[in-house]
């Protein structure tokens, strides 16, 4: 189906149709050159305060704030540390603080330069500043630039777990600039891209088949690699996330599609700690492989689909075997206690996002807790 290349231009447009709070995702080499322009268009006479981590701060700040200051918008900027511990109530508060030092004002913006970390926080600190301040994410990461930007879900962590604390808050834009991405760790990226196969996995087959075939391309990004296909890939992410959340801004049904490969991601994720050892991104890749393998294993696979996305999955180099990450030498038993507290479960049934091949995902209801205790018994023992 999506398999031509949306990409015509130096800038792809994705609009998210949403009504009233509808906006652009903007995609191209070198936009955040334009985000003065653009801003200064959406909101005149607006300032703008740039909420960022040390790193991408270090990197990537200075043309952010020129690009402003040629566009006449006035900006500040807050720097916080990078890393999920940043999600907290305390550094909640220190942005907020810091947002009224600034006099932000109900009609001037924040720019949440950074990755999802940055995009969660100061889109969640602008939902909640002055009863509601304009957010304009400017995501750095290729995770941030293919899910948590788009869609308005922001928040923090709390001791109860992650995410917990929050809003949906939409963005007024959203500029993917694919030249950020050329400073990302490779295994960042390489995480970012467990989330941008999974467009394809869960309702766009072609997608897949044309991922299989040019992913070094989207990985080498950029005039070397004398394509667009990192940017094409973006765009058909977005293009899909962005139609999902039209259709179900606040996950009441459809949403849920977007987390195939969360429910086992997330017990992974909490069983190495949140730690490093194991990214968000990584955790989705053998999450989603678990979810082929289990959908098999249920007789709703009828072919080897669950094989060839190991096999994509393994060739760009993320884990699709459990022993494939030290941290993940657990037992069953731990990882449904972890699936328990997921709060994907509903009053003792669990919910798996399953799938009848590629590119058909689906809500499973009532899956029987010990079918998938002893699925997840011989994935640890392979
Ligand atoms: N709101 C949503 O819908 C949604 C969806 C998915 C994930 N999330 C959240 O996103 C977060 C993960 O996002 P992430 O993977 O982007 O992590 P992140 O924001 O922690 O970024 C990863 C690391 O890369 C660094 N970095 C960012 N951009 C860089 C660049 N261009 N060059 C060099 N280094 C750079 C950061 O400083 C950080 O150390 C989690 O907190 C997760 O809960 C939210
Ligand atoms: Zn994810």
């Amino acid at each position: 189906m999506m398999t031509a290349p949306l990409r015509t231009s130096e800038i792809t447009t994705v609009p998210v149709a949403l009504g009233t709070r509808a906006y652009d995702i903007a995609i191209g080499r070198g936009l955040v050159a334009e985000v003065g322009k653009r801003i200064a268009a959406l909101k005149p006479g607006a300032s703008a305060a740039i909420v960022t981590d040390e790193t991408v701060a270090a990197r990537h700040l200075k043309t952010a704030e020129a690009a402003l200051a040629a566009a006449n918008v006035r900006s500040s900027f807050i720097v916080v540390p990078p890393g999920e511990k940043t999600k907290s109530w305390q550094m909640l508060e220190h942005v907020c603080d810091r947002l009224l030092d600034a006099r932000i004002e109900r009609n001037d913006v924040v720019i949440a330069l950074g990755g999802g970390v940055v995009g969660d926080l100061a889109g969640f600190a602008a939902a909640i500043l002055r009863r509601g301040l304009d957010v304009v994410q400017v995501p750095t990461t290729l995770l941030a630039q293919v899910d948590s930007s788009v869609g308005g879900k922001t928040g923090i962590n709390s001791r109860h777990g992650k995410n917990l604390v929050g809003a949906f808050h939409q963005p007024v834009l959203v500029l993917a600039d694919t030249a950020l991405l050329d400073t990302l760790p490779a295994r960042e990226f390489r995480a970012g891209y467990a989330e941008v196969a999974k467009y394809g996995l869960l309702g766009d087959a072609g997608f897949f088949t044309w991922l299989e075939a040019s992913w070094q391309d989207v990985f080498t990004g950029g005039s070397s690699s004398g394509s667009f296909a990192r940017e094409h890939a973006i765009a058909i992410a977005c293009r899909g996330k962005a139609s999902i959340v039209a259709r179900d801004e606040r996950e009441t049904g459809e949403r849920a599609l977007l987390n195939l490969g969360h429910t086992f991601g997330h017990a992974f994720e909490a069983a190495a700690g949140f730690s490093d050892k194991l990214l968000h991104g990584e955790a989705v890749a053998l999450g989603i492989v678990c979810a082929f393998e289990f959908s098999s294993r249920l007789g709703l696979l009828p072919t080897n689909d669950a094989g060839r996305v190991a096999h994509h999955l393994a060739a760009v180099g993320l884990p699709t075997r459990l022993s494939d990450v030290p941290a993940l030498r657990t037992d069953a038993d731990t990882l449904m206690s972890l699936i328990g507290q997921d709060k994907k479960v509903q009053r003792g049934k669990l919910n798996f996002i399953l799938v009848r091949g590629i590119g058909h995902a689906f809500v499973a209801r009532d899956i029987d807790p010990a079918q998938v205790r002893e699925f997840l018994q011989e994935k640890l023992s392979r």
